[in-house]
């Protein structure tokens, strides 16, 4: 039995919130992918292939061939900043492309101009914003972004709509009473809660217009239990949080090798410099709060020192992000991983990764842009688990833990497609090989 998908036909509107370094690198590469000039490297969606059936079979399509999804040349963009900046001129301050790879999609760049944010600067101490959204209340300005939403999808001729989130890490929130329901919350944006962030207030204006959410960045956003209720209820997907790249994609292709090989790691240290706008926010420390336990949770998940005491019950694990704006976009990190094997003998490895955080960064908002519309033309609703492969955080169903190994993630996402699909899921068994 395969899920009965609609066909993706007409156009998707890809609606980000933040037109920052990811958002425009994001938005650069699929136009020069259109002009021919690139192919689309590092995108699941674009160039990865499953393996369907018996490994006899020599059945592996590209996974665009297999699932339906969204043609690139149907793909078009929406975004709101409190930067008034088009998407050329952001490109260009971001310093992530060269002029040389802008400049021949300048035209296409610049009619992505950004509308009025939704902004709080309680949220993002560091930044000043100018072009934003008025609204006596917040619900108000919930119904403003509605009403952008619509009408970009009447004005451009949307068949359907995703949002991904790419605008600045706000400051660090758990879940309080506001959170809690939908009453709760609907509410808590009469009255002004101040407990309600800005990301919260675009992912429920989202969900209301039948558009899935997907969360770039570690702050909760659609990670309530309002939230994640509303988005059932009007069967909408939502996945999140926090684009795995750069440091932390490392650790989670290191750790499950380490585990896999029973070595222990007493210590892991991890420090970066970056000097980008997200640099900056970061360097505010509640922000910074937010991105620390993000990174931090991956490695205590994927090692489980409760099933392996003696191998990581003494694990000390350290994140430290500095700003150094000469850096730019070009983050360089540094980790120290102490381990030890046999006989209790230490060993170090130490990893010197000189990394483009939104060259890593763009493809997953691609795959994630298809993916969730995937899922919403499948009838999916809910928390997306299946999509963890590109988060630092997935977030999960309550009760459950989230799965950090990245290639636990990637044979997950593929038995889904593959579940989608109707074909036989890939347990790696084997034995009929022998028989
Ligand atoms: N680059 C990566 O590898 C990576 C990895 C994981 C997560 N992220 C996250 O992705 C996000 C974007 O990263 P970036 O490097 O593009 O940062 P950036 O600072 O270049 O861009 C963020 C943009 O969001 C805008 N913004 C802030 N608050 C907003 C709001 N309320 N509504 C709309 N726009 C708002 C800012 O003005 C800015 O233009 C950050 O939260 C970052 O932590 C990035």
């Amino acid at each position: 039995m395969s899920l009965e998908i609609r066909p993706a036909e007409g156009k998707l509107g890809v609606l980000l919130p933040g037109l920052g370094a990811v958002a425009t690198t994001f938005i650069a590469g699929v136009e020069a992918i259109r002009k021919g000039r690139t192919e689309p490297l590092g995108s699941l969606t674009q160039t990865g292939t499953v393996r369907l059936g018996k490994r006899t079979e020599n059945r592996s399509p590209k996974i665009r061939d297999f699932v339906p999804l969204a043609a690139l040349d149907d793909v078009v963009f929406g975004a709101w900043d409190p930067i008034p900046d088009d998407a050329y001129e952001a490109a260009r301050k971001a310093g992530v492309l060269q002029p040389e790879d802008l400049d021949p999609i300048r035209n296409e760049l610049e009619a992505v101009k950004p509308w009025p944010a939704v902004f709080d600067r309680r949220f993002v101490k560091k930044l000043e914003g100018t072009h934003v959204k008025q609204g006596a209340t917040l619900m108000e300005k919930a119904e403003a972004l509605r009403a952008d939403i619509r009408t970009f999808r009447e004005e451009r001729g949307c068949d359907r709509l995703v949002m991904v989130w790419c605008a600045s890490t706000e400051t660090f929130l758990q879940a309080g009473p506001a959170h809690q329901s939908l009453e709760a919350f609907e509410k808590g944006l009469r009255e002004n809660d101040p407990t309600i962030a800005p990301s919260m207030i675009y992912a429920y204006a989202a969900i209301l217009e039948g558009v899935p959410f997907a969360n770039g960045a570690p702050n909760l956003s659609a990670d309530i239990p309002a939230l994640v209720e509303l988005a059932k209820e009007r069967n909408v997907p939502v996945s999140g949080k926090d684009f795995k790249t750069g440091q932390t994609l490392m650790k989670t292709i290191l750790a499950p090798g380490f585990k896999a090989r029973l070595l222990g790691v007493n210590g892991w240290f991890s420090t970066n410099i970056l000097g980008n706008r997200d640099g900056e926010v970061l360097d505010d420390p509640e922000s910074f709060k937010t991105k620390e336990e993000s990174k931090l949770s991956v490695l205590h998940t994927i090692l489980q020192p409760h099933l392996y005491p003696e191998l990581y019950g003494s694990l000390y694990h350290k994140v430290r992000i500095n700003y150094y704006p000469p850096r730019g976009d070009n983050k360089e990190s540094w980790d120290n991983i102490d381990i030890f094997g046999w006989m209790g003998y230490p060993m170090s490895i130490k990893i010197n990764f000189l990394c483009r955080d939104s060259i890593l960064a763009a493809p997953i908002v691609l795959d994630l842009a298809l993916f969730m519309d995937l899922a919403n033309r499948a009838g999916m609703r809910g928390i997306q688990e299946w999509l963890s492969f590109y988060y630092k955080s997935p977030v999960h169903a309550p009760g459950l833990y989230p799965e950090h190994d990245l290639f636990i993630q990637l044979m997950k996402l593929k038995n889904t497609l593959r579940w989608m699909r109707g074909e036989e899921l890939i347990t790696h068994l084997g034995i009929e090989y022998y028989d």
